[in-house]
């Protein structure tokens, strides 16, 4: 990779095709190594496009508009945040070696649909996941959940952030549960998956990054597990390092390797690993920063987004902790056009508490706007700090 100055004829141009708060923070990660970047949202202000050089507003899943864009640009690595993207077009692109797409385009493609990446993980790998089944229609549906068991989850293939997902405990339930996943997907595809439910103890994100060793290898490297609470699927808080018994952490490893290899490229990815005692079970991968991964701005002396920046500009990367801490979400609380937040300074007053608040322009009730960093001697005081802090923060519409 060549890096040189910025906006000159032949700079190294990243494209970053969604861009909220986990696209905003790896463009700051790029921006301080000098690469030029472009920063691609389906609304106008986004995060990213605040950082950006240049910021552009199309709707990614459209062919045309994606295309246009890419080959005015012709950026050197495009790099998805956002499952929303036409792929077959990313695909072609790279075929005709227009540009190079992070980590590549087939793992993006099977880790935007559930379907893709479950199969790969069970049935290729043969690594344990949750009993699953796919359906196209209510009754196809209830198949499914008398296959998987009740309790189950029913989720689109093509979503994140727990949208259209839903926890049902009778088969009467499977009616409403169809409607509410057949429409709120990202992508419409009218496909769902019913996974039976896991009685874990805890679940973990183990953040993998694939980067390039000295003699030009690709090697793999994992940051400490981070904890993490979901509440309707949506994350909530978490905190690193998550306490593990041995055995747990080196099946999470292991199953992580096979995964992340399988899907190959340079980059890092958040695999999502639910554990009980020492079995562990596969449940999703994003082929990119995570999330509950936000607590590495104060954990790590790399944060996640630092990770991924180098990692897919072939540099080499430091995965080390540097002390435990935890991260709380600030949801905006009003569906508004704009927002205010109250008691900023109080809640900073603590020592070791720090905040990021995305910029987003417009506010929903559950829209995470921001995120308290909280760092302490161990995860229980980390996590009461951020808590407390969170609990002073008020927003308001204005
Ligand atoms: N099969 C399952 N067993 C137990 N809990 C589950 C299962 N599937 C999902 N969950 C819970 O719901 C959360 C969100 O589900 P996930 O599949 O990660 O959706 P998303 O892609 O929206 O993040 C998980 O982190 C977990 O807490
Ligand atoms: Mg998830």
């Amino acid at each position: 990779m060549q890096f040189s100055s910025p906006l000159k004829t032949n700079s190294t141009k990243v494209m970053l095709l969604g861009s909220g708060e986990l696209g905003k923070e790896v463009i700051i990660s790029l921006q301080r190594l000098g690469i030029e970047v472009i920063a691609v949202d389906r609304y106008e202000n986004a995060p990213g496009h605040q950082v950006a050089h240049r910021a552009y507003t199309i709707d990614m899943t459209n062919a045309d508009a994606l295309e246009q864009l890419i080959q005015k640009e012709k950026p050197t690595l495009v790099v998805p945040e956002i499952e929303a993207i036409n792929t077959t077009l990313l695909e072609k692109l790279e075929a005709d070696k227009v540009t190079k797409v992070i980590p590549n385009v087939r793992a993006v493609q099977l880790t935007m649909n559930r379907e893709g990446i479950r199969k790969l993980a069970a049935e290729e790998l043969k690594i344990p996941t949750s009993p699953y089944a796919f359906a196209r229609s209510s009754d196809e549906l209830k198949k499914a959940v008398n296959k998987v068991g009740l309790p189950c989850f029913i989720k689109p293939t093509m979503s994140s952030s727990g949208k259209g997902q839903s926890r049902i405990d009778s088969i009467d339930d499977v009616e409403r549960a169809w409607d509410y996943a057949a429409t709120s997907g990202r992508v419409n595809e009218g496909v769902v998956i019913a996974e039976g439910q896991i009685d874990f103890d805890y679940e973990i994100t183990l953040l993998t990054v694939r980067s390039l060793s000295s003699n030009g290898n690709i090697i793999t490297s994992f940051c400490e597990p981070i904890g993490h609470r979901q509440e309707d699927g949506d994350y909530v808080e978490s905190w690193q390092p998550q306490p593990m018994n041995e055995q747990a952490l080196t099946r999470s490893k292991e199953i992580a390797e096979k995964v992340t290899s399988a899907l190959g490229g340079l980059g890092l990815f958040g695999v999502e690993l639910f554990i009980k005692d020492d079995q562990v079970w596969f449940s999703e991968v994003s082929p990119r920063p995570h999330d509950t991964g936000m607590v590495t701005m104060i954990t790590q002396k790399q944060s996640e987004f630092e990770l991924h920046a180098k990692a897919i500009l072939g540099l080499p990367v430091d995965t080390s902790l540097s002390n435990p801490g935890a991260s709380a979400v600030i949801y905006g609380g009003h569906d508004c056009e704009a927002i205010q937040f109250q008691n900023i300074p109080q809640a900073l007053a603590e020592q070791g508490v720090d905040i990021r608040l995305f910029g987003k322009p417009q506010s929903f009730k559950k829209r995470r706007m921001g995120v308290i960093l909280a760092h302490a001697e161990d995860i229980q005081h980390a996590k009461n700090k951020a808590q407390q802090a969170k609990s002073i923060i008020k927003t308001e519409s204005v």
